[in-house]
């Protein structure tokens, strides 16, 4: 049964998402390289986009630029958050919780029910977004970032089916909305 998705008409905000394409891989990937220590090479973006049949990526536009990405794997009822940006000159402005909450979307329409992400121990900008969608640290990797051995928070959002849930995202994607 398909479920029914909260999912709000067409917004008039100039901030946009839309599937990620071949020919953003190149804002992307500056976006990338402003955004973490290892990055991602543009042919690993050219990989999941044509060859991952798990993968789904999405680009943020503001003013037809490239300003946010952000991707999901959904296998079966298992669904990864694999990375999400935002170009530094745009921060602090609900693009990246907007993003999220399209590959939340994504993620729910496609039949996942459970969501995970790894976040560096430090990255305490990224765990506050991930909190307030219902993501909680289950586990942690030790060392599990190569640059600096930096250990990597699990985190994992409860059944993204339950009614408890689908209330969050009502009322977060409703505030979110009201502030764009
Ligand atoms: C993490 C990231 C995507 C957030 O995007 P953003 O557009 O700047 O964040 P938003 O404006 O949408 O803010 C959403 C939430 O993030 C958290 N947040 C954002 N900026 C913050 C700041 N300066 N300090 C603390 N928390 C902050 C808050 O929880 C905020 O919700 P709130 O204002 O209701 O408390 C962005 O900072 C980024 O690209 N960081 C570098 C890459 C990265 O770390 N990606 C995540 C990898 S796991």
């Amino acid at each position: 049964m398909k479920m029914e998705l909260d999912r709000p008409a067409q917004r008039p905000s100039r901030f946009t998402i839309r599937p990620m394409a071949a020919s953003d891989i190149g804002a992307v990937t500056r976006i990338e390289r402003s955004s973490f220590a290892t990055v991602w090479p543009a042919d690993a973006f050219y990989n999941e986009l044509s060859t991952n049949k798990l993968a789904h990526y999405f680009v943020g536009t503001f003013e037809d630029e490239v300003v946010a990405y952000g991707g999901i794997w959904v296998i079966l009822e298992d669904s990864h958050v694999t990375t999400l940006a935002v170009d530094p000159q745009y921060r602090g402005r609900r693009f990246g919780e907007v993003l999220l909450l399209r590959l939340i979307d994504e993620a729910i329409e496609r039949g996942a029910a459970w969501m995970t992400l790894e976040v560096r121990e430090s990255n305490a900008v990224a765990q506050g977004l991930y909190r307030k969608y219902g993501f909680t640290t289950v586990t942690m990797r030790a060392g599990y970032y190569s640059d600096d051995n930096e250990s990597a928070l699990i985190m994992w959002a409860g059944s993204l089916r339950s009614e408890l849930y689908r209330n969050r995202l009502r009322f977060l994607r409703a505030r979110v909305e009201g502030s764009l």
